[in-house]
């Protein structure tokens, strides 16, 4: 088979050229990278999970009429997306307060807020994805005012969509971090939700017993990652409830 051309190769997933013009493979890996890739691991079935559940969100993103990149699941570890030109930002929204929010402000982890509140990470790794303000953004020219209210508006009805989801199989949707791109139909642009939606990009606690089931789990080592994300899976029915993450053949005497 003929080798794919490698686009770029992140922390989590893979991009590949896409079989027409204007698409991405997108490939999930199992490696898993927390404190800007200071703390590094693989943990077997996290690439699976990820690529089931973003798709499962993006799709559900779609059928209520927000624009996505997801075109097609391929396999178990790939998806065919629209590429897009990503808006170099981190789009965060939180509904409680915790993790670097929890730290900057000391406000104790769980917090409800006031009200849902977007902010702004400039993506630089090399900076460590510093907080920024609308000004900074529309001054350096990473998004006009215009593109600005557009995120925001996106963000918050993708915010909406996920905690009804999420609070449906008794699951608080903490906070969570997105990513927009611009596709262009001919001479108009459009933004998109782009990246993924997945327990890595968002905080996700059990409501009954505040159990943590997303990559914090990681973070702070409070046990098994993919324990954690195919309980989310199980719930929302992406994977049948009698699956788990093994994904390695068992001997049976
Ligand atoms: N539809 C898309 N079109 C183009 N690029 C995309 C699209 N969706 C996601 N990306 C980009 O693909 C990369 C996905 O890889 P990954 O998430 O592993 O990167 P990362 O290590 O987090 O690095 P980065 O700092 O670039 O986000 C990211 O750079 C992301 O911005
Ligand atoms: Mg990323």
């Amino acid at each position: 088979m003929a080798r794919r051309k490698m686009i770029y190769e992140g922390k989590a997933k893979i991009l590949y050229e896409g079989p027409e013009p204007g698409t991405f493979v997108q490939y999930f890996k199992d490696d898993a990278t927390a404190f800007n890739a200071q703390k590094k691991d693989v943990i077997d079935g996290k690439g699976v999970l990820n690529n089931r559940l973003s798709e499962f969100f993006m799709k559900g993103l779609t059928n209520i009429g927000i624009p996505t990149h997801f075109l097609k699941r391929l396999n178990m570890r790939e998806q065919l997306i629209r590429s897009a030109e990503i808006v170099p930002l981190e789009v965060i929204v939180r509904n409680f307060a915790a993790g670097t929010m929890s730290n900057r402000l000391g406000i104790e982890e769980g917090t409800p807020l006031p009200r849902p509140i977007v902010e702004f990470s400039y993506k630089d790794d090399a900076l460590g994805d510093p907080l920024v303000t609308e000004e900074y953004i529309i001054a350096f020219g990473w998004a006009s005012q215009q593109d600005l209210d557009d995120i925001i508006a996106l963000a918050l009805r993708v915010n909406d969509f996920m905690s009804g989801v999420m609070y449906g199989v008794g699951i608080k949707l903490v906070d969570f971090k997105i990513e927009v791109g611009r596709v262009w139909d001919n001479d108009f642009m459009r933004l998109i939700i782009a990246d993924e939606i997945s327990p890595d990009s968002c905080r996700l606690w059990d409501m009954e017993t505040g159990r943590k089931l997303d990559k914090d789990v990681f973070r702070r080592d409070l046990g098994n990652l993919a324990d954690a994300y195919t309980e989310v899976a199980r719930r929302l029915g992406v994977l049948p409830s009698n699956v788990t993450h093994t994904p390695k053949p068992t001997i049976i005497n």
